[in-house]
């Protein structure tokens, strides 16, 4: 089964990208994680990355799209794949359309996690991150056992940069300019799943589920 997970920053598509993962035994692969990884270790990836994220700004197609192409053809992907924050763009959104065309084949869901601006800074504000595994956690909605440890691996939480507010509202005028174009793109391929994502976070998954099947 091959997901794409739309919606905006902070709707939980990473949250419910990881449950996904976990359900349906493929992997799960976000390219904030990518570039996230690549800015820790300083990879020359990394350091290009970096300032556009900080910024709040998208990283150039050139950067991200052989780098998903790429990944995908790795054998661990063969049963499929959820990719959360990729396609971000419509020419990113028309180059994996290509690369599974050549296949014979394309997406078979895209899910949009669905919430409103006004709820995303509060979202925003109260996530904490584990820089080591990836796990995401927020301080009033789905906070750790004890507090700012990640119940998985035992690592200090920490707040991610892009987060702070201002750079939240950046990234939401992002969102709307280049990435929501995406969700008219796949519902004219009629392959949009569309789920509330204000509902707490066990709903949204069962609500995924119930649509995609077991
Ligand atoms: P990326 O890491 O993809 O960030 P994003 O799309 O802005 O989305 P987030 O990861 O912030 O939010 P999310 O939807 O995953 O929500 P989460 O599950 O964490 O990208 C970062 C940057 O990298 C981009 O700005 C860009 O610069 C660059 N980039 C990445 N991909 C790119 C691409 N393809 N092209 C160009 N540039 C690219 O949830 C958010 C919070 O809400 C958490 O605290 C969570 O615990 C909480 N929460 C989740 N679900 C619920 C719920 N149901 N109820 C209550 N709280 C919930
Ligand atoms: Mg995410």
């Amino acid at each position: 089964m091959k997901i794409v997970m739309l919606g905006a920053p902070g709707a939980g598509k990473g949250t419910q990208a990881k449950m996904l993962a976990d359900q349906y035994a493929i992997p799960h692969i976000s390219t904030g994680d990518i570039f996230r990884a690549n800015i820790k270790e300083g990879t020359e990836l990394g350091k290009k990355a970096k300032e556009f994220i900080d910024a709040g700004a998208l990283v150039p197609d050139e950067l991200t799209v052989d780098l998903v192409m790429d990944r995908i053809d790795h054998e661990d992907c063969k049963k499929g794949y959820i990719l959360d924050g990729f396609p971000r763009t419509i020419n990113q959104a028309e180059k994996l359309t290509e690369a599974l065309g050549v296949k014979g084949g394309d997406i078979d869901y895209a899910v949009n996690v669905d919430v409103p601006d006004e709820a995303i800074v509060e979202r925003m504000a109260g996530r904490r991150m584990c820089p080591n595994c990836g796990a995401s956690y927020h301080v009033v909605n789905i906070p750790p056992k004890k507090d700012g440890i990640c119940d998985r691996c035992g690592e200090e939480l920490i707040t991610r940069k892009d987060d702070q507010p201002e750079t939240v509202k950046k990234r939401l005028a992002v969102y709307h300019e280049q990435t929501r174009p995406l969700y008219d793109y796949y519902k004219e391929k009629g392959l949009v799943v569309d789920v509330d994502g204000t509902k707490p976070m066990e709903e949204v998954f069962q609500a995924i589920v119930s649509r995609l099947g077991e």
